[in-house]
Parts: C-alpha cells; sequence; structure tokens
C-alpha cells in the first residue's frame, strides 16, 4: 500500500513538472542566450579594449591578436573597470588595484580580485561583433 502511494505521488510530481514545463514553453519560457550586436569589429584594433553594453550588461571586448574576447567589465575586487585596464597578451590588469584576468577565460589570475568575470561567446557577422548573452 506504502509503495502505491509512493508511486502515485511520483507520478502526479512528473506530471505537474511536465505541465509546468508546458505552461513555460507557451509563455516564452525562461529566456534564451542570443547573440546581441555590441561593435563594428573595425573599432577594436589588435591589443586594444572596449567598453560595450549588451542588454544590462557591461561587457569589455578585448583584440588578442586578431582573435575578440569578452568578459564583465566589472573587477570582482571593487569593480574597477577591466576595459581601462593595461592588455599583454591575453591577460588583463584592472586599473584600480592590479588584479590579473585572462580575458579568454575570466578567470583571474592575479591578486587581489577574490573570483573570476564571467566571460561571453564572440561572434562576427559581416563587420559586426557580436556577444552571447
Ligand atoms: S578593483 Fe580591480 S583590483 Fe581592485
Amino acid at each position: 500500500m506504502g509503495k502505491r502511494v509512493a508511486t502515485a505521488v511520483a507520478d502526479a510530481s512528473r506530471f505537474a513538472l511536465a505541465q509546468a514545463v508546458k505552461v513555460l514553453c507557451a509563455q516564452g519560457g525562461a529566456p534564451m542566450p542570443a547573440y546581441v550586436k555590441v561593435a563594428k569589429s573595425s573599432e577594436i584594433g589588435p591589443g586594444t579594449a572596449k567598453l560595450v553594453e549588451a542588454g544590462s550588461k557591461k561587457i569589455a571586448l578585448f583584440n588578442v591578436e586578431g582573435s575578440l574576447h569578452a568578459i564583465d567589465d566589472t573587477c570582482t575586487h571593487r569593480g574597477g573597470p577591466l576595459s581601462e585596464g593595461m592588455l599583454v597578451g591575453n591577460e588583463v590588469t584592472c586599473p584600480w588595484h592590479g588584479a590579473v584576468f585572462d580575458v579568454t577565460t575570466g578567470d583571474v589570475v592575479g591578486p587581489p580580485a577574490p573570483s573570476s568575470v564571467t566571460s561571453y561567446r564572440v561572434r562576427i557577422e559581416d563587420d559586426d561583433v557580436e556577444v552571447e548573452i
């Protein structure tokens, strides 16, 4: 008897979950990642950076030897603007207190920042730079 009740409850839970998914899908569901045009590729020469906005996000774009990379602009230490930092190779140094981030991954590689920043996929469509958010 107990096993039957447990099975019935599990079935009801699966049904409720399936219904919730159907409702979410019908309403548009959770926002899907999308590419957003943020700049022209000609605006970001090799070894330079540019601050762009995508939705509500401030994103730093970096050109490392012709390859574009995007990470959050806000340093995880005290909020310094990484797009204003010094770029050497694939590493940017925060202009406020010197934390170092790998612009290809967002990983923090030098103190005092306590954690990495988010990195974003980048693609080029014609001359448009698009970032996936
Ligand atoms: S704000 Fe970036 S190292 Fe302090």
